[in-house]
């Protein structure tokens, strides 16, 4: 197995001490135990795994820390995103209050969003917080949400509605767990990808435009470089406005219309191919607004058809849901929609309006 290694530095300025490394290399997931020795020190280990990812490598990461001393409790839950939600959250804390988490116990995230996303939330919250990692094996918790720091849990109203900013000590990612990720999911990923690099990177896309038409999810060289660079895109964005308060708006590219068909779609359509159709659709309206060229929507639909994600808004979205998710939209300003739309390929404007008449047009999606 080859050695090549990245790392990427979270760089957090106003609070410098929570600054960590995201380190990106094939084989990984067999060298935690070298990486985690440090960290552990007295207290224990707790992995937080889902169903799917427990039997693929969660088992094999408990034995190779116990193979190095490092005691763990595996504990997980149904895979799925029904899962994330204040009851799973509820059953973590007594499996891990029942064990003896201390403050001084580590929570090891593994697997995809929704064990990012949760596991992270628990480890905000338990004993008022303490330490965790994110081992990331779905390609969009690896290019998306394991950087940045946002953990949380649904709630009936809506997705991702309680959490918080809980910064983990550090990220490991190993692209050789990709090669048993389904199809679907690789696909999720993509979707973030190209969104990176059409919100921030030009020349970035334009090795997408080569590569994604052919990558196997088995490469793990093109795919360790591809997930490096947007890996890098996205700590940097974060490392400059981890609130959200204006540059990290930038990774909102595609997801004011795709979070919107998702749930107008009553969540038929994976986040991934709602994404991939909302950058579509938001390249159209910046053609339409004059901030690029129909050539760079055109370049923007291709590369997204190149990974088989779709592009165009299928029939049947429920225009009222698609309307209401639109303006009750965390981003919107008083309840309409503000839109991160790409100016050009690798550069994008934030913050735009975009007439209602024009969203119906392009979208074909009336009330
Ligand atoms: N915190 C953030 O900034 C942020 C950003 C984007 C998305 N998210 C969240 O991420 C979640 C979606 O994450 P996801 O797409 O990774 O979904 P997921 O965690 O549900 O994983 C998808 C499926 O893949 C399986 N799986 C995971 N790794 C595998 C592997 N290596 N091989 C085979 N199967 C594997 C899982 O068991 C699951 O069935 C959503 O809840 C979303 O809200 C959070
Ligand atoms: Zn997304």
């Amino acid at each position: 197995m080859t050695t090549t290694r990245f790392e990427t530095e979270v760089r957090l300025p106003a609070l410098s001490r929570r600054s960590y490394t995201i380190t990106i290399q094939p084989g990984l997931l067999r060298k935690l135990p070298e990486h985690l020795h440090e960290r552990v020190r007295a207290g224990r280990v707790f992995i937080v795994t889902d169903s799917n990812v427990r039997r693929l490598y969660g088992r094999h990461l408990h034995h190779i820390l116990l193979l190095h001393d490092i005691q763990s409790v595996l504990i997980d839950f149904p895979a799925g995103e029904a899962s994330k939600n204040a009851g799973v959250a509820g059953l973590i804390y007594t499996a891990l209050l029942e064990a003896g988490v201390r403050r001084d116990s580590m929570i090891v995230a593994l697997g995809g969003g929704v064990v990012g996303d949760l596991a992270g939330f628990v480890a905000a919250t338990v004993l008022r917080g303490i330490p965790f990692v994110q081992i990331p094996t779905t390609l969009l918790a690896q290019v998306d949400s394991s950087v940045g720091g946002k953990v949380g849990i649904d709630h009936p109203p809506g997705k991702n509605l309680v959490g918080a900013f809980h910064q983990p000590l550090g990220v490991y990612i190993d692209p050789a767990v990709l090669a048993t990720l389904p199809g679907p999911e690789f696909r999720n990923g993509l979707a973030e990808i190209v969104k990176i690099a059409v919100a921030l990177d030009l020349p970035f896309f334009k090795i997408l435009e080569q590569k994604l038409g052919t990558l196997d999810r088995k490469d793990v060289m093109a795919l360790s470089t591809i997930v490096a660079r947007a890996v890098g895109l996205k700590s940097a964005v974060v490392g400059a406005d981890e609130r959200e308060a204006g540059l990290r708006k930038s990774l909102n590219l595609g997801h004011t219309i795709g979070h919107a068909l998702e749930a107008g779609s009553e969540y038929s359509l994976s986040h991934g191919s709602a994404v991939s159709i909302g950058m579509a659709v938001e390249a159209e309206f910046s053609v339409r607004l004059g901030l690029s060229k129909p050539a760079d929507a055109r370049r923007i639909i291709s590369v997204l058809t190149s990974c088989r994600l779709p592009v165009r808004v299928p029939r049947g979205i429920n225009a009222r849901t698609f309307y209401a998710a639109m303006a009750a939209d965390k981003k919107s300003a008083a309840g309409e929609p503000r839109f991160v739309l790409p100016a050009g390929v690798g550069r994008c404007a934030i913050g735009v309006r975009v007439p209602s008449a024009l969203i119906a047009e392009v979208t074909g999606i009336r009330l």
